[in-house]
């Protein structure tokens, strides 16, 4: 079964308690973090995922572009995450292994995350105790950007070796899905779809959700 994890970053910020009602058909919301260092973009912190939990039982999957993800683990958890991927390109290995001891002691799923510069043999030793790898489809930092279709090897690479060494470990993909590239990602492997500009940008939400689902 296809997972949607609509991505708030295509909300209206200001009507926020709305927007996340109107995707409750979805399975997780996905919830950008991007601290404008790791990426250029400057976007939501701990405080307001803390706001988020109240309004919602959704599953909170929070994407974390930061640098030294580390540091802000444990603020997250705290704060109502129910999953936090942290990019591999963000700090040293020992550091990014720290991370996921981290959202271990604190009781959140974990889950690593790739830029497409990065192969997909990367996620290999932490693989074994992820519950989701996330590759990007797009460079990450904003919404509204092309899918990079040179991901979709990377994502049958990530498949295959999810197949092999942790069955149970799910495979998000990130930037750009929409009716057209939800069929290819999920060919390639993928089983959560991210999506922001196609759910919000949508006259008929549920609509879209129940299509990209396919
Ligand atoms: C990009 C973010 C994405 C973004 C996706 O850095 O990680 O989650 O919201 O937006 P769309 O679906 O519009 O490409
Ligand atoms: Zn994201």
């Amino acid at each position: 079964m296809i997972k949607i994890a609509p991505s708030i970053l295509s909300a209206d910020f200001v009507n926020l308690e709305r927007d996340i009602q109107r995707v409750s058909s979805a399975d997780y919301l996905h919830v950008d973090v991007m601290d404008g260092a790791f990426v250029p973009n400057i976007t939501i912190g701990a405080p307001v995922v803390k706001s988020i939990r109240k309004c919602t039982g959704m599953f909170l999957d929070v994407h974390l572009m930061v640098d030294k993800p580390a540091r802000y683990v444990e603020a997250f958890a705290q704060a109502g995450a129910d999953l936090l991927s942290v990019h591999l390109e963000a700090d040293h290995p020992t550091r990014i292994a720290e991370a996921l001891r981290l959202m271990d002691r604190c009781g959140v799923k974990k889950a690593v995350a790739l830029r497409p510069i990065t192969k997909a043999e990367a996620v290999l030793p932490y693989l074994e105790q992820l519950d989701m790898v996330l590759v990007m489809t797009v460079e990450p930092g904003f919404g509204g950007q092309a899918f990079l279709e040179s991901q979709l090897d990377t994502i049958r690479k990530v498949r295959n070796m999810i197949e092999t060494y942790n069955p149970a470990c799910e495979l998000e993909v990130d930037g750009g899905i929409a009716p057209r590239t939800a069929p290819l990602a999920v060919q390639a492997g993928a089983n959560v779809l991210v999506a922001g500009s196609a759910v919000y940008g949508a006259a008929d939400i549920p609509a879209a959700i129940a299509a990209l689902r396919g």
